[in-house]
């Protein structure tokens, strides 16, 4: 009877395909992917999906909720958790990383910025599991618009977000926590040749990406194209600095702006460690996002979280153990952990072809697989999840904190990765995921259904109010070099 079977067929289909629309739904509102080209970067419905809605005011049992208001209070106390700060920064440093931000002229290609990888457009990050840098075909585009070029290799982390890396509580940066501040000594791949005017973490972190092939810098055959800055060897950072403040400096409109911005800097002496000044200051006033609803309940707005979020706030702080990590002001503890997430891209061991976390700074093997556990504020916006992008969707993040062996073993790339090309990268064999598990720390608390809901509104409490027009306020309309990384394809 093939009428009867093909019926049965399309309602096993119909129940089998039902998890991946929501997971699809989910990756969509929460990471404001576009769902059509034409519907675009610009239509992203922060507001839409916004806490302001969500009617505190509507909920009728407020003597209820005031008892929950004041155990979180005095939870969040406990753990010294404050408001997070956007320290003030000098305004002419601020403006000249705007342009710079947004420039492609500090790519030794001049086909890449900053913001390519960090666009207001993508909530500073760029919507990829890993991301895409010099060398690509479609140069003005942000996003999975932007295509690899041919020889070229994916950047083997997710580009994270960059909110509120000016805070002064951070002293570490990158996943590996390579760049540190930690005890006040600056530690970083560059050692003695940093220059010793550089004292944050994120004015030092600004020093790297330009000196990286990959992301900025350009392969040995661009030299063969004019590009100056690729023939340096790569533990030449004085070399590459040099030839890229050279490039900014030759042009008229930055070195009188630089002239203005550091005035007490002889002309002969501004570097490239100007420029990582310049870009820090612009990260962190345009980046300080400091009023999420969370922040506000901080500050003492009662009414800034909507209840869902504050049961979900007592989850992280109590039951869910969230906080044994994602700890303080920063909502991180700058420490390194092993989640085994499962392992995606070229890695960053030429031998292994795996990324080993930050044992490939300490070459300590407590540090295998252990990466950096990451701030959460606008995590909403900021998908995919992970030092890799594994995850499209933050009930799966969650799922998998709380049974990574579970998780790894139905990892299933085809669901979670939007970038076809990294599916044949995935490296999950049964040996692969053993090793990972063997010092992988796990979350162990059932949580029901209702609780993983309540700490995911948690999560979305901690997304600034209208995020996507603050951003996008920040692109420039035009930049000193004529290269500007608008991100709109145009
Ligand atoms: C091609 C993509 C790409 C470009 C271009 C790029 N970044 Fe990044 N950025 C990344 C990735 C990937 C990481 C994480 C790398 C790691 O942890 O090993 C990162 C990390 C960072 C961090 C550290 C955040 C944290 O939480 O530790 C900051 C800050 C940052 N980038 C700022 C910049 C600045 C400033 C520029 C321009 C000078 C820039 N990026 C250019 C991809 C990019
Ligand atoms: C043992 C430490 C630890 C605990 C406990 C923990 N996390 Fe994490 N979390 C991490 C680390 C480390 C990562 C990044 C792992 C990686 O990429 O390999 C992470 C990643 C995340 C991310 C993705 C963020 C991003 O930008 O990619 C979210 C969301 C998150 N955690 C939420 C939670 C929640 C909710 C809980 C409580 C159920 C929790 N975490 C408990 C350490 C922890």
């Amino acid at each position: 009877m093939p009428i009867h079977h093909s019926a049965l067929l399309r309602a096993l289909l119909a129940i089998f395909m039902l998890p991946f629309f929501c997971l699809a739904k989910d990756f969509r509102t929460s990471s404001g992917w576009p769902a059509t080209r034409s519907q675009g970067y610009k239509s992203q419905g922060y507001k839409s999906q916004g806490y302001k809605s969500q009617g505190y005011k509507a909920q009728p049992r407020q003597s209820q909720v005031s008892g929950t208001d004041a155990k979180l209070r005095a939870v969040l106390q406990a753990n010294g958790v404050e408001a997070i700060d956007t320290p003030a920064q000098d305004p002419k440093h601020a403006a000249l990383g705007n342009l710079l931000f947004f420039d492609r002229i500090i790519c030794g290609n001049n086909d890449t910025a900053c913001a390519t990888c960090h666009h207001p457009l993508t909530s500073t990050s760029d919507t990829l599991s890993l991301g895409v840098g010099t060398g690509s075909p479609n140069i003005n585009e942000v996003g999975i618009f932007r295509v690899m070029g041919e020889e070229r290799e994916f950047v083997p982390r997710n580009s994270p977000d960059i909110f509120n890396r000016g805070s002064v509580h951070w002293t570490s940066m990158f996943w590996d926590s390579r760049v540190s501040t930690a005890g006040g000594v600056a530690t970083s791949p560059a050692g003695a040749a940093l220059p010793s005017e550089l004292v944050k973490p994120l004015q030092i972190q600004a020093m790297f990406p330009p000196t990286s092939r990959d992301e900025m810098r350009g392969s040995h055959e661009d030299v063969f194209n004019g590009n100056d800055v690729a023939a340096f060897a790569d533990d030449d950072f004085t070399g590459i600095w040099g030839a890229l403040s050279a490039r900014v400096m030759d042009n008229d409109i930055y070195r009188s702006m630089f002239l203005d911005a550091f005035p007490e800097v002889p002309e002969a002496d501004l570097g490239f460690q100007h420029v990582a000044i310049a870009l820090a200051a612009f990260e962190t006033e345009a980046f300080g996002m400091d009023d999420s609803p969370f922040d506000e309940f901080l500050r003492g707005n009662t009414q800034a979280m909507s209840p869902a979020a504050k049961r979900g706030a007592l989850l992280f702080y109590g039951k869910a153990g969230c906080v044994d990590c994602h700890s303080g002001t920063l909502l991180t503890d700058q420490l390194h952990h092993n989640l085994a997430v499962p392992q995606i891209g070229p890695g960053k061991n030429p031998l292994t072809g795996l990324d080993h976390g930050r044992m490939g700074i300490t070459a300590d093997p407590a540090d295998e697989f252990a990466f950096r556990t990451p701030p959460l504020r606008n995590v909403a916006a900021t998908g995919p999840w992970m030092h890799n992008g594994a995850f499209s969707s933050l009930e799966d993040v969650i799922e998998h904190h709380l049974d990574p062996k579970k998780s790894l073993r139905n990892y299933r790339a085809r669901w979670q990765l939007i970038q076809p090309d990294l599916i044949p990268t995935v490296v999950n064999g049964r040996t692969m995921q053993d090793w990972m598990l063997d010092t992988a720390e796990v979350v162990d608390v059932d949580l029901s259904r209702k609780e993983k809901s309540d700490l995911i509104e948690f999560l979305h409490s901690l997304t600034a109010p209208d995020l996507a027009a603050r951003l996008q306020a920040l692109i420039p309309a035009a930049v000193p070099s004529g290269m500007l990384e608008n991100g709109l394809g145009e």
